[in-house]
């Protein structure tokens, strides 16, 4: 469902099987050699989710990308797996868009996480003006996900983001704000064996 020109819902896009053997990867992934952490942005606060950068790292202190963790612990960013890439990609494509994902933000939602309203804006200017899209993986507890305008103080709509959707936005929607208000605890499909939240996104830098 195309939400504004450039946004697309998927939802149900992954089955259970296909949600539980994601979950299983991003879990093995965050508890791996190189560890999600809880990042501390510019100013000084914490983020309310955990974070593991794959592919580049996303340095929460400079908002640039980088090859290794310089404002965490030095560690390089574990490198994109094919499967994660080939689901992007896949994904864009059945939302009538391209994308060549090489970084994927996994982030990590217990019962308090959220995410402030922010634009996606540190990949690449010529990215950002190709309008190569954003594709993001939701798993386990349902997420209040906010979808705004291009401009902070524009009106903001509230989707709630299950399970196995997929939320596409690229070309006109590419820097829409957006953020996450709340997570609903004890939503996600049982069969996941999941508390919290596990979200993906998928980009090209
Ligand atoms: C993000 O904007 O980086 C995350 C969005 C989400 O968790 O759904
Ligand atoms: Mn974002």
């Amino acid at each position: 469902m195309e939400l504004a020109p450039g946004a697309v819902h998927l939802r149900s896009y992954l089955g259970l099987d296909a949600q539980r053997a994601l979950v299983a990867e991003c879990q093995a992934l965050m508890d791996g050699a190189v560890p999600a952490y809880v990042p501390t942005v510019r100013g000084g606060g914490k983020m309310h989710v955990r974070m593991l950068c794959l592919g580049r790292h996303w340095n929460g202190q400079t908002y640039r990308y980088e090859p290794k963790r310089t404002d965490f612990d030095g560690l390089p960013a574990p490198p994109l797996p094919k499967s994660f890439k080939d689901l992007a990609n896949t994904i864009a494509h059945r939302a009538g868009m391209a994308l060549a994902a090489d970084l994927c933000i996994l982030n990590y939602y217990d019962a308090d996480g959220r995410m402030g309203l922010h634009q996606d804006k540190d990949e690449s200017p010529r990215s950002l003006e190709a309008g190569f899209p954003v594709v993001s993986v939701s798993l386990g507890d349902t997420a209040r996900f906010l979808f705004g305008g291009l401009r902070r103080k524009d009106p903001i709509t509230a989707i709630p983001l299950e399970s196995g959707d997929a939320f596409v936005f690229g070309g006109p929607a590419r820097l829409r704000y957006h953020g996450v208000s709340r997570i609903a605890p004890g939503t996600a499909p049982p069969e996941l064996g999941l508390h919290g939240r596990f979200n993906l996104t998928f980009r090209q830098y």
